[in-house]
């Protein structure tokens, strides 16, 4: 069976042949890496291929689906949890079967989470560069204590609460709120709607998943409901921060601190190299100016272990393919 994997990095190449030949072996599988992104440009690179293994910036919009399926794809193996980027009524009509990868250690994601929110606290990557420079001056670089501060986590699903208990141990107050509230959340913080935990809390950071109902959810009105001088962090999709808004509080210093692992626009930038090349996304260009910005590129994931929980799971989804047997994991298809 051949599988055509987009978006491949030479970490994928690592992981995925681990998880390849990985014993027992039912049938041979042969993986064949493409470092291009998934559009309908590159959708032909999948001729010959049963399935394709795709990424977050992979582009499954109907167009791109519809050429898969006209190439013979009849399965689409996500490496990851979000599927914001699949037309699933599409892929539902053509018969097409998607899976993804629904936890692969959402402690990675809360970790690096924790790393956004004490690196602009304490200014660590000021003081790096500082340092190294000889300058050991201390203005500027002053945080505040954690404990006893007041942490908003929007959407209490796997990665929010790993996110909680981890708060819970800096002795912080931690808000939820959640359409779907967990009974595990409620023994780690309080639930309210967003509305009280925009206004309530010195941190906020965003856990849900991206649908179009919550796209831009902080935007200028929700941005003016955070106490001022709040950090927002966001290590979930791009989409739900209005970015232009988000610099707008950043240059009334409404906002206080701006954490992003992900970014609406990253798909032209995130998992490239483009340090030779003029970036032309002004408004990314903006972010980087600000001193209490920190932007890494969507690797929240990228622990050894997340990466073979990653790969072993796509192998199972494929195989749940491969047999046709019901699949836990499926987003589309059984
Ligand atoms: P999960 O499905 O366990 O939890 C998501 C929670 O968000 C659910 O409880 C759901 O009810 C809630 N929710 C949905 N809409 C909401 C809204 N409008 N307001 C508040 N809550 C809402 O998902 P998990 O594993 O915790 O992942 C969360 C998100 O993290 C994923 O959707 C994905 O976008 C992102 N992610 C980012 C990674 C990275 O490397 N930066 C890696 C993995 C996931």
């Amino acid at each position: 069976m051949k599988i055509t994997v987009f978006s491949a990095q030479s970490y994928d190449r690592q992981f995925l042949n681990e998880a390849n030949q990985a014993e027992p072996r039912p049938y041979d599988v042969e993986l064949i890496y493409q470092q291009a992104t998934l559009s309908l440009q590159t959708a032909a690179l999948a001729q010959g291929s049963e399935a394709i293994c795709v990424f977050v910036n992979d582009r499954l919009d109907a167009p791109v689906l519809e050429a898969l399926a006209r190439l013979g794809v009849r399965g689409i193996l996500l490496r990851c949890a979000g599927f914001n980027n699949v037309d699933i009524d599409t892929a539902a009509s053509l018969g097409l079967f998607v899976a993804r990868v629904p936890a692969y250690s959402p402690e990675a994601v809360a970790e690096h989470t924790i790393a956004l929110i004490m690196t602009l606290n304490r200014h660590t990557h000021r003081a790096y560069n500082r340092v190294r420079e000889g300058n050991f001056m201390l203005d500027g670089l002053l945080g505040m204590t954690m404990r006893g501060k007041t942490v908003g986590i929007v959407g209490t699903g796997k990665i929010g609460r790993a996110t909680a208990r981890i708060l819970r141990g800096f002795g912080c107050d931690v808000l939820g709120c959640d359409p779907l509230p967990s009974p595990e959340f409620k023994r780690l913080g309080d639930m309210v709607d967003l509305q009280p935990l925009l206004e309530q809390s010195d941190i906020v950071t965003l856990h849900c998943p991206l649908v179009e109902d919550n796209r831009h959810m902080i935007n200028a009105d929700s941005l003016l409901l955070m106490k001022a001088g709040a950090m927002l962090i966001n290590t979930s999709r791009g989409g739900l921060i209005d970015t232009n808004a988000a610099i707008s509080a950043l240059k009334t210093r409404h906002l206080g601190a701006l954490g992003i692992d992900v970014y609406e626009q990253e798909s032209a930038l995130f998992f490239h190299d483009r340090s030779s090349d003029i970036i032309d996304d002004d408004v990314f260009q903006r972010l980087m100016t600000f001193p209490n910005v920190l932007v890494t590129g969507h690797q929240g994931f990228f622990t050894t272990e997340a990466m073979r929980e990653i790969s072993a799971v796509t192998f199972q989804n494929l195989h749940c393919l491969a047999e046709g047997v019901p699949c836990a994991n499926a987003v589309v298809g059984s």
